[in-house]
C-alpha cells in the first residue's frame, strides 16, 4: 500500500507517494497532477537497464509523447557537459512550456535533471523517481538542484520544487548495500534532528543488512525522514535559517570528502563521521551526553558506516570546513545537537574547540 504525503508549500504544494511497485503508476499519476502532453526521461545507465522501460511504458500507456536521457553514472555527470547533453536532447524531444522533466535515480540524476527542468525555456515541470535510499529520503525533496563546477561540489544550482515524487521502495531491492547503508546516515541525522524514535526503530532491526531487506521498516524510514524535511522546507524553503539543520553532520562530512578527494567516503559515510564529529563538540558546548554520542556510535557502527576517524591533517580539514559555504566568515558555524530530536543551528565554534574535539577523535 502506497502512503501519501504532501510538502506544503501553497500553490506550488506536491505529494510524496511512498510504497512498493509504484513505477506501474507513473504515467497515471502524471496526468493526475496535469502534466504533459510531452516529457524527457533523464536517467544513468544503470538505472535505466533495471527500471527505463518500466517508466517509459507506463508513461507512454498513459498518453504522454515520451523521450529518454540515458548518462553515466556516477558524480562526474552532474557536470555543464551533461547539461548541455539534457538540453539538446529536451529541444530534438520536442518539449514545450507545458511539458515536463522526469529524473528517475539517485541524487546525481535528480539534481542535474532538476536543474535542467529548472532552467530550460525559464523553467518546466519536474517529477522526482529516487532510487537510491538517500534520494528517497533527502536530495528528491525539497527542490535544491544543481550542477558540480571543476572548482567545487554544487557550486551553480537553482531551488525548483518537483510536481510529484514517486519512491517506489522496490527499486531499493536492487541498490547496493554499501549505497544502502549510506542513506541511513541520512535517516540517523533526522532521528538527531527531530525524532529520536527513528534510533529505536532502528536499534530495534539491528543492522543494515535487516533494515535494507525490510520494505514495510523501510517504508516507515522513507515517510517519516520526508516528513521532517517537508516540515522544514514548508518553514524555510531557501535556507534564511531553519533549513540549516538538516546539514547536522555536514560541516565536517563536507570537509572530510573535499580533503579526501571524493573518492574515500560516500557522501552518507561522511556524513556518519561528520554526525559524530559534531556530537563530540555538542558534549562540548550543548551539553549533549557522553551517553548519546556512544548510543549514536554503536548504531552507526551497527549500520555499517564508519565510526574510525581517519588519519587525516588538521590543517587540511580546518581549512575545508573554513570553505563550507554555509559558515560565515570567521568562526566556523556549526548544527549542535542538545540532545536526540533537538539541535541549534548557527552556532559559532572556536577554533581551539574545533581542534581539541578532532585530537579526541583520534
Ligand atoms: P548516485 O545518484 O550517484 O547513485 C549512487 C549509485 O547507485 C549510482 O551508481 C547509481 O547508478 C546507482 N543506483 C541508483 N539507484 C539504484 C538502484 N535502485 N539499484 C541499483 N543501483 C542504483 O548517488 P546518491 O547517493 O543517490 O546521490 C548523491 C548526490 O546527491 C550528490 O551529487 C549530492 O550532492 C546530491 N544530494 C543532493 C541533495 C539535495 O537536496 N538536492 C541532498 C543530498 C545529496
Ligand atoms: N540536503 C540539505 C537540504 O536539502 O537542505
Amino acid at each position: 500500500m502506497a502512503s501519501i504525503l504532501t510538502v506544503q508549500l501553497g500553490d506550488r504544494s506536491y505529494p510524496i507517494h511512498i510504497g512498493p511497485d509504484l513505477l506501474a503508476s507513473l504515467g497515471d499519476l502524471c496526468k493526475g497532477q496535469g502534466l504533459g502532453p510531452s516529457c524527457l526521461l533523464v536517467t544513468d545507465e544503470s538505472v535505466d537497464a533495471l527500471y527505463g522501460d518500466r517508466c517509459e511504458q507506463s508513461l507512454r500507456a498513459a498518453g504522454f509523447r515520451s523521450t529518454r536521457a540515458v548518462l553515466p553514472p556516477g558524480e562526474s555527470t552532474k557536470s555543464m557537459a551533461s547539461l548541455a547533453r539534457l538540453f539538446d536532447a529536451a529541444v530534438t524531444g520536442g518539449l514545450e512550456r507545458s511539458s515536463f522533466i522526469v529524473a528517475l535515480g539517485g541524487g546525481v540524476i535528480g539534481d542535474l535533471a532538476g536543474f535542467a527542468a529548472a532552467t530550460y525555456l525559464r523553467g518546466i515541470r519536474l517529477v522526482q523517481i529516487p532510487t537510491t535510499l538517500l534520494a528517497m529520503v533527502d536530495s528528491a525533496v525539497g527542490g535544491k538542484t544543481g550542477i558540480n563546477l571543476p572548482q567545487g561540489k554544487n557550486l551553480v544550482g537553482s531551488f525548483h520544487q518537483p510536481s510529484l515524487v514517486l519512491a517506489d521502495l522496490s527499486t531499493l531491492r536492487s541498490l547496493p548495500p554499501r549505497e544502502g547503508a549510506a542513506g541511513l546516515a541520512e535517516v540517523v541525522k533526522y532521528g538527531v534532528i527531530a525524532d529520536p524514535e527513528i534510533w529505536n526503530w532502528l536499534e530495534a532491526a539491528g543492522d543494515a543488512a535487516t533494515v535494507l531487506s525490510d520494505e514495510a521498516l523501510l517504508g516507515k524510514l522513507v515517510r517519516r525522514s520526508c516528513e521532517i524535511k517537508a516540515d522544514v522546507v514548508r518553514q524555510d524553503e531557501r535556507e534564511g535559517g531553519l533549513r540549516a539543520i538538516l546539514n547536522f553532520g555536514h560541516t565536517f562530512g563536507h570537509a572530510l570528502e573535499q580533503v579526501t578527494g571524493y573518492t574515500r567516503y560516500l557522501h552518507g559515510e561522511a556524513v556518519s563521521l561528520g554526525m559524530l564529529y559534531a556530537a563530540r563538540v555538542s558534549m562540548r558546548l550543548t551539553g549533549f551526553s557522553g551517553d548519546d554520542t556512544r548510543r549514536m556510535e554503536r548504531l552507526l557502527r551497527a549500520l555499517q558506516l564508519p565510526v574510525e576517524f581517519p588519519d587525516l591533517p588538521w590543517a587540511e580539514l580546518r581549512t575545508a570546513m573554513g570553505r563550507d559555504k554555509k559558515s560565515t566568515s570567521g568562526a566556523v558555524r556549526f548544527v549542535l545537537a542538545e540532545r536526540p530530536g533537538v539541535v541549534r543551528f548557527g552556532c559559532p565554534v572556536e577554533d581551539a574547540v574545533l581542534e581539541e574535539v578532532w585530537h579526541g577523535c583520534r
